[in-house]
Parts: structure tokens; C-alpha cells; sequence
């Protein structure tokens, strides 16, 4: 049985197909793929994008969503095995997933890092506990990846550049946010710009920045493959310099991971990342870079507002993409 918790489990014949039946979505919305059919949306974290699109793509397709709250709406879960359940959780994954295995087609999961112990985090335990249990396809709504995310953000730039994105200069770089935050769509954006062939750029602090190893690992194996480069950089103008795309994101310094009073003061010393004009304009053809995020952002800390409000900024695009490029991944996975 296929999931989709990472697009590195995916050929990519299989994500440009999930691709081209996103942008077909995008030409003619409704179907009756999920006729019949439901999904269990878990969310441990908040979300507005997430939920509304998955709610919104499954009716279009002619199917169910029920969205579930572990904690909040619905029983908290235990997912460490073998352990005496004498504290806050009600019941077990091993139970949670096998049931809702029998009354849903597809599970959605989000589960944010706990943000104490990364050797921890970086095992993924929840998206992995549901995966190993459920008897349906599980689907990654935002772990310490984000692959729908992924798959909306090279939706708007296919629709920009072409299929074709191979030699493009992609810039992902860091951006100043006063709390420490996920890594996931930093490791995702660069798991899916070197796949797609990019010459990317990693644009950080420092080396405290870099993201952890086994992201950096799929992104060196995938320009192997790709026929792409990846760079990474501290210099800020020669980062931006012709660049195709700049995407930013802001995440938390791993070796400080848990002791985020500590990376707060390293952190602060760089609120210049700030997209912003200046650096916007350092991009090709004297400033026709297209530049995203992944939304949520704030504006005047990680992009200004004139940033945002350029028709070079496709970061709307890239989250009404989000509703097309689900529904053709429900329909894959429910294809089978
Ligand atoms: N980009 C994204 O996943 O948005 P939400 O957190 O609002 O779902």
C-alpha cells in the first residue's frame, strides 16, 4: 500500500504525473473520484490552509472529510509501545489508526515537532505510528516535511517557467522570525528544488543553520541525479544575484534544538534576511525573480510588504495550488 508522507518515496515520473492531474484539477474542479469515498484530517497543530483545502478538495471529488483534534475534539493518543498508559493519553495509535482504518478511505496526519529533544523529533513518530497501523493510505499534512506543500510550490513555478525547471537558480533562504520554528518546509523545499533539477542555493546565518543531514543528503542525491548544484551560502547579495526564485522560510538552529532561549540572541543578530526590495532587485533581469512562502508569514519581519504585494510574489498562487494538488494526490492513493 502506497502512502504519500515524503516525495522522496515518489518516482518522478509518479510527481510529475501528480502534477499534470493537479493542473487538469485546476482547468476543471469537480469529479467523482472520492465518490463514496472518506478522509480522517488528524491535526495535532493548528492550520488554515491545510484543513480548508483538504476539506474543500474531497467534497469537489465527491467525497468526505472529518477532521479530528487529538486532545482537543478527540481522544489524546499514546505512541511510544510497550508503555504503562498511566498518564494524559486514552488510547494507543495501534487502536487510533486501525479504527479509523475501518471507517475512512484516506488519513491525513499533521504533527509538528515537539521542539525539545530532535534525535526524537527526527524519527517522525506519529506520521510513522499511523503508517505503520492504518490500513489505509496515510498522507504527510506537515511533520518535519511538508510534500503537499512541495508539490503546490512546483505547481506555481511549472506554471511560471514551464515543466521544464532544470538550470533555474533557486534560492531558499532563511528569514528572521521571533520564535524558533519547524524546519519542515526548509528540509521540503529542498528535497523538491534539487529533484526538480534547480541550481539551488541554501542561504543561511551560518553553518548552525544548515538543515539536518538527512535533508541535506536527499538534496546532494538528488543533483546527482537531477543534473542540478547545490550551494551553500552565508553571502546574502551573491545569493540573490540573478536568481529565479527566492522562497523563505525561517526555522530554528538545530544544535540549539530545545534550548531556544539560547539560539534567541544568535537568531536576533540576523533580522536583516528580511526579503525585501533591495535584495529582490539583485534578481534576474533586474528584478523579475519570482519570490514565495508557504504561508502563514509575517509581513515586515520575513518579507516586506512590498515583496508581498509584487506580481513577482506567487505565494497565493502556490496556496490555491495546495487544493489542486491534493486532490490529485487523494485520487492516486485512492486509485491504489
Ligand atoms: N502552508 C500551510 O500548511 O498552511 P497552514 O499551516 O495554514 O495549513
Amino acid at each position: 500500500m502506497k502512502h504519500f508522507l515524503n516525495t522522496q518515496d515518489w518516482s518522478r515520473a509518479e510527481l510529475d504525473a501528480l502534477l499534470d492531474e493537479a493542473a487538469a484539477f485546476k482547468a476543471s474542479k469537480f469529479g467523482q473520484q472520492m465518490a463514496g469515498k472518506s478522509i480522517a484530517l488528524v491535526f495535532f497543530n493548528p492550520s488554515l490552509r491545510t484543513r480548508t483545502s483538504f476539506e474543500i478538495g474531497a467534497r469537489q471529488l465527491g467525497g468526505h472529510a472529518v477532521v479530528l483534534a487529538p486532545g482537543k475534539d478527540a481522544w489524546p493518543i499514546e505512541f511510544e509501545l510497550g508503555t504503562v498508559m498511566d498518564g494524559e493519553a486514552e488510547e494507543h495509535i495501534a487502536e487510533v489508526a486501525r479504527v479509523l482504518s475501518r471507517y475512512v478511505d484516506l488519513i491525513g496526519v499533521r504533527a509538528f515537532p515537539k521542539f525539545v529533544d530532535w534525535s526524537v523529533d527526527r524519527q517522525d513518530r506519529v506520521l510513522m505510528g499511523f503508517a505503520k497501523y492504518a490500513t489505509v493510505p496515510v498522507i504527510n499534512l506537515e511533520t518535519i516535511t511538508h510534500p503537499c506543500q512541495e508539490l503546490a510550490h512546483a505547481l506555481a513555478l511549472r506554471e511560471r517557467f514551464g515543466k521544464d525547471l532544470r538550470g533555474r537558480k533557486y534560492v531558499l533562504t532563511w528569514t528572521y522570525h521571533p520564535k524558533a520554528l519547524n524546519t519542515a518546509v526548509a528540509n521540503s523545499a529542498l528535497t523538491i528544488a534539487t529533484r526538480l533539477g534547480m541550481d539551488v542555493t541554501l542561504l543561511c546565518p551560518n553553518q548552525q543553520y544548515l538543515l539536518d543531514e538527512r535533508y541535506m543528503d536527499w538534496a546532494r542525491q538528488n543533483v546527482a541525479e537531477s543534473g542540478g548544484s547545490l550551494t551553500v551560502s552565508h553571502d546574502i547579495d551573491a545569493a540573490y544575484r540573478d536568481a529565479d526564485v527566492v522562497y523563505a522560510k525561517s526555522w530554528g538552529a538545530l544544535p540549539f534544538f530545545g534550548n531556544w532561549e539560547a539560539e534567541k540572541p544568535l537568531r536576533d543578530q540576523y533580522k536583516h534576511f528580511i526579503v525585501d526590495e533591495r535584495k529582490m532587485a539583485l534578481t534576474r533581469d533586474g528584478g523579475k525573480g519570482l519570490f514565495s512562502h508557504c504561508l502563514p508569514l509575517r509581513r515586515n519581519v520575513k518579507a516586506t510588504d512590498g515583496v508581498m504585494d509584487s506580481p513577482n510574489c506567487i505565494a497565493i498562487d502556490e496556496a490555491e495550488n495546495r487544493l489542486h494538488v491534493q486532490k490529485a494526490v487523494m485520487a492516486r492513493l485512492l486509485r491504489g
